[in-house]
């Protein structure tokens, strides 16, 4: 089996990851807060750690991980109807995970699809008792089940129209922090795009709860992803974005009425401001270290000389 065939069933995994992720948080946000919701938002956390290491490996393999998503086994009005979508997900996801530690013949990957296949068994379980824990909830409570909870007649326009702007921006940036972290592994660029993309999470949830309140719906999908080769290109992409945004969430915040929304849309927005200045200074640094380590015009250094640190060590790259 050579690398690109090992690389396209890990891709397989990714986007079946990727699909667990979002459908089982929008199946946490339309409930709102409680035990169940919780439960449910941990086992999407665990299917982000298994995104993690599955990227990581197909990096590591050479590859460039794909953002793409699986197709969803089940988002509805009806917390049943949910739970049991999601049993259907951990099925699939327990049969590919089954079949590729078969095929991919690296001890190595084995060992990681092996401790995630555990996982996803583990999930199957609890969501098999959330499928009889909400009908029990709702046949006790009709009136107040999950199921049966009143929405709004609908979200004013404008509202919903600026809230799902956020959620498609917060989702946009997500990913695109994580691919760019994906391809600087071990470095300190990577570990702030990292932290920033969990920041950008926190926001994704804000809205998407706050659009289940208004009784709109969390569209979860993503505009263009700017994927470049490049570190600095990457941090060039990464400031242009939260510029736009920072733009847009300042033009909205004096229309928003709701004082508790203005409040967390303000809040969003200043966490934006501070992206663009660490990513600013991330930039700044990785233009000065190019320049330092940028090779002589006329003469080669001497090979006794002591090397200036390169890029690299920024990066995360080996130096030699
Ligand atoms: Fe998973
Ligand atoms: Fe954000
Ligand atoms: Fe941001």
């Amino acid at each position: 089996m050579t690398n690109a065939e090992i690389i396209a069933l890990l891709q397989e995994d990714l986007k079946g990851e990727l699909m667990a992720i979002v459908q089982y948080l929008r199946h946490a946000y339309a409930m709102g807060e409680g035990e169940l919701a919780a439960e449910i938002e941990a086992i999407a956390r665990e299917e982000m750690r298994h995104f993690d290491w599955v990227a990581e490996t197909i990096v590591e393999l050479g590859g460039k991980p794909s953002m793409e998503r699986g197709a969803f086994t089940g988002i509805t009005d009806d917390v049943v109807q949910n739970m049991r979508a999601d049993v259907q997900a951990e099925v699939d996801a327990i049969n590919l995970y089954r079949q590729h530690i078969e095929a991919i013949p690296d001890p190595k990957i084995q060992r990681l699809l092996s401790r995630i296949l555990s996982d996803e068994e583990s999930h199957h379980g609890d969501f098999v008792h959330f499928v009889d824990k909400a009908g029990a909830m709702a046949e006790a409570a009709p009136a107040e089940a999950p199921a049966a909870e009143a929405k709004p007649a609908g979200p004013p326009a404008r509202l919903a129209a600026i809230l799902h702007e956020g959620i498609q921006h917060e989702y946009t940036v997500i990913l695109q922090y994580l691919y760019h972290r994906f391809m600087m592994p071990d470095c300190e660029i990577g570990n702030e795009l990292e932290m920033q993309a969990i920041n950008e999470m926190q926001h994704l949830g804000w809205l998407s709860e706050e659009m289940e309140g208004i009784g709109g719906t969390p569209e979860i999908e993503h505009t263009g992803l700017e994927l470049p080769d490049d570190p600095e290109e990457m941090l060039e992409a990464d400031i242009k974005v939260e510029r736009m945004v920072t733009a847009a969430y300042s033009r909205q915040i004096p229309e928003i009425e709701d004082p508790g929304l203005k409040d967390l849309v303000t809040r969003i927005r200043d966490h934006e401001i501070y992206h663009i200045e660490l990513f600013g200074d991330l930039l700044e640094e990785v233009e000065a270290q190019e320049k330092e380590s940028a090779p002589p015009e006329e003469k080669p250094a001497a090979p006794s000389a002591p090397q200036p640190p390169t890029v690299g060590s920024l990066f995360g790259q080996k130096q030699d």
